[in-house]
């Protein structure tokens, strides 16, 4: 029975790494996968994490099963991280929300719990947006739909577009909004963009969903999560999917939340059952290790100062490659101006070149990124930025 199916493509984004391991240039650059690096190519263990993994082997006495929500020091440390401490749907006991493996499961069980509310419902996603986007919400069952966001012409946000398409929204319907750090573009909404955004919600009677994926690596922990604590600070109802895999370096161990901004206690206990029988029903409980380590760190003073230190060393690492990339260019003559990169953020950037001249600078100078122009600046290196902006100027 099981040859009724085919086989499928393979991921663009895997089949680019594949491609990037068997070329045999000693040169070659890797911008594809979205993974941290140093300066050397590697994604280390962050000294904080390294730490704290100690500290589990000594504290941990069982392995047996963990509570259906996930580790309670971790989802109370996330909370804080993401709303700040003292938020009010916090102290009103309005927020309810399950540790997940990874962004993606959180995302996920967010869109079961959606389908569950409401079957017919639309989710509005960017244009463009992460890919993965597409089978998490969709493979729940969701009709998605896109908003205009981005314009590679002026390498910017089409925030009129945006607003336009927002204010056709149906009450009801679901508008996914990237917290910080756009997956793919690097364009951020600013603080007073936001504004509008929450503004439009309270009129069309939307419901946000923010996918909160590189808290930290965009402007600061605390300012990357402006627009996310503006909505759940002026709307009864926000759904939040966040992830710890970039910013504690714990991609492998799948670790995430799922949090739900509720209108009263009352509801906030319903969903809390519902969203614990939808993980129930798929995978019955998180893995407790990378959550276990997260709460480690954030409820131990000196580790999670030492751990904010390194996430801002990330930021800052990935910003000045930015600014060395764009002076490169400059200094190369590229016939483009290229410094809207350094205005973006994150980890990603849009070059904003053609499909043709991403396959060109691949099959000549063995550079490796997706055809969208999508780079993770973090492949960007004091060592290989002479050679990529070489080989840019050349195709351009
Ligand atoms: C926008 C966005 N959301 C969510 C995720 C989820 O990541 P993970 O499931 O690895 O935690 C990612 C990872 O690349 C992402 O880019």
């Amino acid at each position: 029975m099981l040859e009724v199916l085919p086989l499928l493509p393979a991921d663009p984004i895997l089949g680019l790494s594949a491609a990037f391991r068997e070329d045999q240039n000693p040169h070659k650059i890797d911008l594809g996968v979205g993974v941290y690096k140093d300066e050397q190519g590697n994604t280390p263990i962050l000294t904080s994490v390294a730490k704290a993994q100690r500290v589990l082997l000594e504290q941990e006495t069982s392995k047996t099963y963990i509570a259906p929500q996930g580790v309670q020091g971790y989802i109370d440390g996330m909370l804080g991280l993401l709303l700040g401490k003292n938020h009010p749907a916090l102290i009103e006991d309005r927020v309810a929300a399950v540790q997940a493996p990874g962004g993606c499961g959180a995302l996920r069980i967010l869109s079961e719990l959606l389908k569950r509310c409401d079957g017919e419902l639309t989710v509005w996603v960017s244009d463009p947006t992460w890919a993965n986007h597409v089978p998490l919400i969709g493979n729940a069952g969701l009709k998605i739909e896109t908003y205009p966001y981005f314009d590679k012409a002026t390498a910017s946000i089409k925030f009129d577009a945006m607003t336009d398409c927002l204010k056709q929204v149906k009450k009801g319907d679901v508008v996914l909004l990237h917290g910080c750090c756009h997956n793919p573009t690097g364009a951020d909404l600013t603080n007073e963009q936001w504004h509008v955004v929450l503004e439009l919600a309270q009129e069309r009677g939307f419901l946000p969903f923010v996918d909160v994926a590189y808290q930290g690596f965009g402007d600061g922990l605390d300012k990357d999560a402006y627009g996310l604590r503006l909505l759940t600070s002026n709307l009864p109802e926000v759904i939040i999917a966040a992830s710890c895999s970039k910013n504690f370096g714990l991609y492998r161990e799948r670790v995430g939340l799922a949090v739900m901004v509720t209108q009263n206690s009352a509801v906030r206990k319903s969903i809390q059952s519902q969203i614990q029988s939808i993980a129930r029903g798929i995978y019955s409980m998180p893995p407790s290790y990378g959550g276990a380590l997260v709460d480690i760190i954030l409820n131990d003073d000196a580790l999670r100062t030492e751990w904010m230190d390194e996430v801002e060393a990330m930021r800052v690492r990935m910003l000045s490659l930015r600014h060395l990339l764009v002076d490169k260019l400059a200094e190369k003559g590229a016939n483009k101006d290229f410094s809207f990169v350094t205005e973006q953020k994150g980890m990603f950037s849009y070059l904003c070149i053609t499909p043709e001249q991403v396959r060109l600078v691949r099959d000549k100078h063995s550079v490796y990124f997706v055809e969208s122009s999508r780079v993770n600046v973090a492949g960007i290196s004091l060592s290989n930025v002479d050679a990529l902006a070489t080989a840019l100027v050349d195709v351009l």
